[in-house]
């Protein structure tokens, strides 16, 4: 029996049920120290589950298998930086968006829930035909690989100024079976792209953060996402104004942008859009705050 005040571990011999609770204890002890208080119960799982390689079937099915102490110390050590705060996604190196799996690394960003509504703007203005999607600043590759799995005829270029993310994200392109439709090139915005490359859609999550608030951003953003993934400069909008300046140039008639945009910045991103000759749709997202501007090139008459 280990007592409250003692260094809670996981132990050689546990079996898995003890195993989850020791760790959630670890996960919870750690967090209250940095005074967050939230329920570890499914971090606990996540972490045991991905360092074990059980699915979720096996676990309720081997609560009894009894832990090696390489496994007890590995497990103890994982529940240990979850509490110092490295976020799940980070030590099991993997997040899942629009239900699919996707590889990280130091270079991407962790996908949020949020952007899957650039995912389904984008599905419900296309149709079933060979669609051409242009991703700028694509990190994991997750919002074209998302629209690739639920669009076979489509195919997408995802563009980034990081090459440690590039190949990220074509190694979840493998991952996903889509790599013969999705192709990658280095490029700061639209500077690397061929300039006869035309699309039906451009999408972006770019950095848009101010810089001067990075400092003040929850730690398990600002240490462990890459800065070039979060700051968007002074005001938030560089990557917004070469982004939508120049979309045009890379559209088809009756092409569409669609931007993901931070809770303030309907207004400033509104206006670059209608400036480079958009009329901007805002939608929400489900907390109800402004997440997605959609610019639609209109069709020669
Ligand atoms: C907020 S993250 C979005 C990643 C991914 N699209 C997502 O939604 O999870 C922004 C991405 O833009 C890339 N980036 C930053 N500045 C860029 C630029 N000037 N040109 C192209 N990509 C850029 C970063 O490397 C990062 O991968």
């Amino acid at each position: 029996m280990q007592q409250a005040d003692q260094p809670l571990a996981v132990l050689p011999g546990d079996n898995l049920t003890v195993a989850l609770q020791t760790m959630r204890l670890i996960i919870e002890r750690g967090l209250k120290a940095r005074e967050i208080f939230i329920d570890c119960g499914l971090d606990a799982r996540m972490l045991l589950l991905h360092h074990m390689q059980l699915s979720h079937a096996e676990l309720i099915a081997a609560p009894t298998h009894p832990l090696t102490e390489r496994d007890a110390d590995a497990l103890t050590e994982l529940a240990t930086l979850r509490g110092a705060g490295v976020p799940v996604a980070r030590l099991v190196g993997e997040a899942e968006f629009w239900s699919l799996p996707f590889y990280l690394s130091d270079d991407t960003l962790v996908p949020r829930p949020d952007s899957e509504l650039i995912v389904e703007a984008a599905l419900s203005r296309i149709g079933d035909g060979a669609t051409r999607i242009l991703d700028v600043g694509t990190g994991t590759g997750c919002l074209p690989l998302a629209i690739l799995s639920e669009r076979p005829r489509s195919t997408a270029l995802g563009v980034d100024i990081s090459q440690g993310a590039l190949t990220v994200a074509e190694r979840n392109a493998r991952r996903l079976d889509v790599a013969s439709r999705f192709s990658t090139c280095l490029s700061d915005v639209y500077d690397g792209i061929p300039k006869t490359d035309v699309f039906d859609v451009i999408l972006s999550n770019p950095p848009y953060i101010m810089s001067n608030v990075i400092d003040g951003l929850d730690t398990e953003v600002r240490d462990h996402d890459p800065l070039v993934a979060l700051d968007g400069g002074s005001d938030g909008l560089d990557v917004y104004r070469p982004l939508i300046a120049r979309a045009a140039l890379f559209l088809l008639p009756g092409g569409y942008l669609i931007v993901e945009i931070g809770y303030d910045q309907s207004s400033s991103v509104s206006a670059l859009m209608r400036e480079a000759g958009f009329k901007p749709e805002l939608l929400h997202d489900l907390a109800g705050h402004p997440r997605v501007l959609i610019g639609h090139k209109s069709e020669p008459n």
